[in-house]
């Protein structure tokens, strides 16, 4: 490596790469010619490689740093709320007082569904997974919003970002009352975000919802916590579709398949299910004993991640919502038992610090929406509404590079070579 350039040999060859630095965080070996020397890079599940430039979220995973246009994530989850963060992922600035009420009046007057949409939840079994019809629904509206949209225009571009965020929420509370058959619930323009959002999924036509200060500031954290990460599975698959002019609705539903796993955006969902299947404390060592078998698939779900091998901060700030939830609901669920009594135990055990897995921020998430009343099977729903306005500015911003290209990986190929091929009697 000299002069900022990565000397590459391979075979016979010697080929030269220059090397890339950003503002911070790793420099980049830029590969993009190396395919006319007859070579490709290999690297699945991406462990090394930089798919994209964005200016958008910065992560130090070993560090545990988390930044959205620069400013930390513990400030921003302590000082900003969920609509202003949407603002500076989609502006790249902060907005100021006046930006901030023309934006939350923006959001707020565009969180109706079309009344076609109603229809399309009809077409689903009543015992669908939400993430199921959550999927479908948002794929749908790229049936309304298709012939006169120029995603080449940035201002459509951002139309579209608007709907998308304002209307999530009304959608993932439709999915929730389609699944308990309550009538769903319209938005309502005097209340915040996520008082809003609690409102269309807790109120019924013969009660109205009472919304609980500390609960709906800490469903507007977790919505700021999970507004963007950087090119995680899901924002990575909206760009891949999006990269192909794909319309950006259908290109959020593909992001919204690929959060369900539940290796992504599935884990809190996966978490509670688990803390179910404890059951009780006592049995917490049974399954810490199990997490460490190599020979047993089981893993604690909520427990480690991909970047941060330090600690979450995300994971830092929900815990304290957690806490402050749990207390203020004056809450006794044996299962929220079990989850305190299993962070303290992974926490202190050994095995879990050498792996440096500690709880992820679906662990307390998962925690919080279970004792506000969330149905597990909701959770990811959650996410995936707190992540659109991340896998919509991901969208607008690679749409608004120049040179962008649609993006399309090369193989390792390990089937048949060529063979003939011999033609059946039928
Ligand atoms: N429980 C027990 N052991 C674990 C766990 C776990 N949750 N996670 C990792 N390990 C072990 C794993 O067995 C491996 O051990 P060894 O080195 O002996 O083979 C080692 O730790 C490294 O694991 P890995 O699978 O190579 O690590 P990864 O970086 O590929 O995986 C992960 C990260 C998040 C997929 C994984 O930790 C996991 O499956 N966690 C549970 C699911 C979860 O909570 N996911 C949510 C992540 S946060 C939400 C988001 O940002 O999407």
């Amino acid at each position: 490596m000299a002069d900022n350039k990565a000397i590459l040999k391979a075979g016979d060859a010697e080929i030269e790469l220059p090397i890339l630095s950003g503002v911070a965080g790793n420099d980049v070996i830029d590969i993009r010619t190396l395919g006319s020397s007859g070579y490709f890079t290999y690297d699945p599940g991406f462990m090394a490689t930089g798919s994209c430039e964005s200016s958008i979220t910065f992560i130090d995973g070993a560090k545990g740093v988390l930044l959205h246009r620069g400013y930390s994530i513990e400030e921003l989850a302590r000082d900003a709320d969920y609509l202003e963060v949407c603002y500076m992922l989609l502006h790249d600035k902060t907005p100021n007082s006046e930006e901030y009420k023309a934006f939350k009046d923006t959001i707020t007057r565009h969180t109706l569904v079309h009344d076609q949409v109603n229809n399309f939840f009809r077409g689903f079994r009543r015992d669908a997974h939400p993430m199921a019809m959550l999927c479908g629904t948002v794929g749908a509206m790229s049936s309304f919003y298709h012939d006169d949209l120029d995603i080449t225009d940035p201002e459509q571009r951002l139309r579209s970002a608007y709907r998308l965020v304002a209307k999530m929420p009304t959608l993932v509370a439709m999915c929730y009352k389609y699944n308990i058959g309550q009538p769903f619930v319209y938005p309502r323009n005097d209340l915040t975000y996520a008082e809003n959002f609690l409102n269309m999924m807790f109120s019924v036509p013969a009660e109205d919802y009472k919304i609980t200060p500390a609960v709906s500031k800490a469903v507007d954290r977790i919505f700021t916590l999970h507004a963007d990460h950087e090119q995680n599975a899901s924002t990575s698959t909206v760009r891949l579709a999006g990269s192909s002019g794909a319309n950006p609705y259908a290109c959020i539903a593909a992001g919204v398949a690929s959060l369900w796993g539940p290796a992504h955006g599935g884990a809190n969902e996966a978490c509670l299910t688990m803390l179910q299947e404890i059951g009780s404390v006592d049995r917490i060592p049974e399954f810490i004993a199990r997490a460490k078998d190599k020979a047993d698939p089981f893993r604690l779900m909520g427990f480690g991640h991909r970047v941060y091998k330090n600690f979450d901060p995300r994971a830092t700030v929900m815990r304290e919502s957690c806490h402050e939830v749990l207390s203020e609901l004056n809450i006794d669920d044996p299962l929220l038992n079990v989850a305190m009594e299993l962070e303290k135990i992974a926490l202190s055990d050994p095995y879990f610090a050498e792996k440096k897995l500690f709880p992820n921020v679906d662990f307390y998430s998962g925690i919080i929406l279970k004792a506000i009343g969330i149905p597990t099977n909701m959770f990811t729903c959650i996410f995936a509404l707190a992540r659109t306005v991340g896998w919509v500015s991901h969208w607008h911003e690679m749409l608004s590079q120049p040179g962008q290209k649609i993006g399309r990986p090369r193989q390792l190929y390990t089937g048949e070579a060529k063979r003939p091929y011999n033609k059946i009697d039928k």
